[in-house]
């Protein structure tokens, strides 16, 4: 579980974060949407130690993470994996090389064992076909697939998504949906997605939070979604060009 309590986070005279408190049960997917600037990404790189709050405190699984020295980080993040929107791929290694690294890396394996287990990670974004290519041949949306398979090298129980589909393709954004979706069916694995992909939001989350203004402007269901009389959540989930929302 995946705790976010009372938050606050600003930057010089910006207030980004006034007090965000959120929570994701185990199990779900829960998609973070809001407009370009308001703060999500900010929110989920409080998760992995790479920002720390003004105020607040984050909780992972019963253990609050606020304050962990870099080295006490150094495990969380085994357990807590984040795919940047750019994640970056080594271009001058095989799609193997690239997903073995964080095997032969942290777990120290020889370059056998963690082959065989790279291609069991792309064998789950069913791209083992392509374990022999580099990075640089394939297309964005298979890019983006390796990259998620070496977040799950090392059998994270959280994985944060920052705007995976953003920029691929409708069929390569259904596809990761697919993934995610998939991800969480048959590994348990509890996620955050950061989107403003409409599609991928209503086919995929259990659960979708908006931020609004550095607060939680509405925490609930796709229906709860679709039904709300909030002017600034329907201007949203309608993709409205006039209403309150600054887009
Ligand atoms: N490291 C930083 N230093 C200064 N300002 C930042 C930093 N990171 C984010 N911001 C600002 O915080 C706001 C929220 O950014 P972000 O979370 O990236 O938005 P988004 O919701 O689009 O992911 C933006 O105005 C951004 O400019
Ligand atoms: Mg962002």
């Amino acid at each position: 579980m995946i705790e976010f309590i009372d938050i606050h986070k600003s930057f010089g005279p910006k207030h980004v974060l006034r007090g965000v408190s959120l929570t994701v049960e185990q199990g779900q997917v829960l998609y973070l949407v809001g407009s370009s600037g308001a703060g999500k990404s900010v929110l989920v790189k409080h998760l992995v130690g790479l920002l720390r709050p003004d105020s607040g405190r984050i909780v992972l699984d019963g253990r609050d993470i606020t304050w962990l020295s870099e080295a006490e980080f150094y495990p969380v993040r085994k357990k807590c994996a984040m795919v940047f929107q750019n994640s970056t791929l080594f271009d001058s290694m095989t799609v193997l090389d690239n997903v073995a690294l964080p095997y032969r890396k942290h777990h120290r394996l020889d370059r056998a064992e963690a082959s065989r287990r790279a291609l069991e990670k792309l064998a789950l974004v069913d791209m083992e076909h392509a374990a022999r290519r580099f990075p640089g041949d394939l297309g964005d949306g298979l890019r983006k697939r390796v990259a998620i398979a070496r977040a799950l090298t090392l059998d994270p129980e959280f994985v944060i998504f920052d705007e995976p589909t953003t920029g691929l393709d409708p069929v390569a954004a259904a596809n990761v949906d697919q993934l995610i979706r998939s991800l969480r069916n048959d590994t348990g694995v509890t996620a955050i997605v950061v989107s403003h992909d409409l599609r991928s939001i209503f086919t995929v989350a259990d659960r979708i939070a908006m931020i609004y203004e550095g607060h939680i402007r509405l925490d609930g269901t796709p229906e709860d979604f679709r039904r709300s009389a909030d002017p600034v959540v329907s201007q949203f989930i309608h993709g409205r060009p006039d209403g309150p929302m600054k887009i």
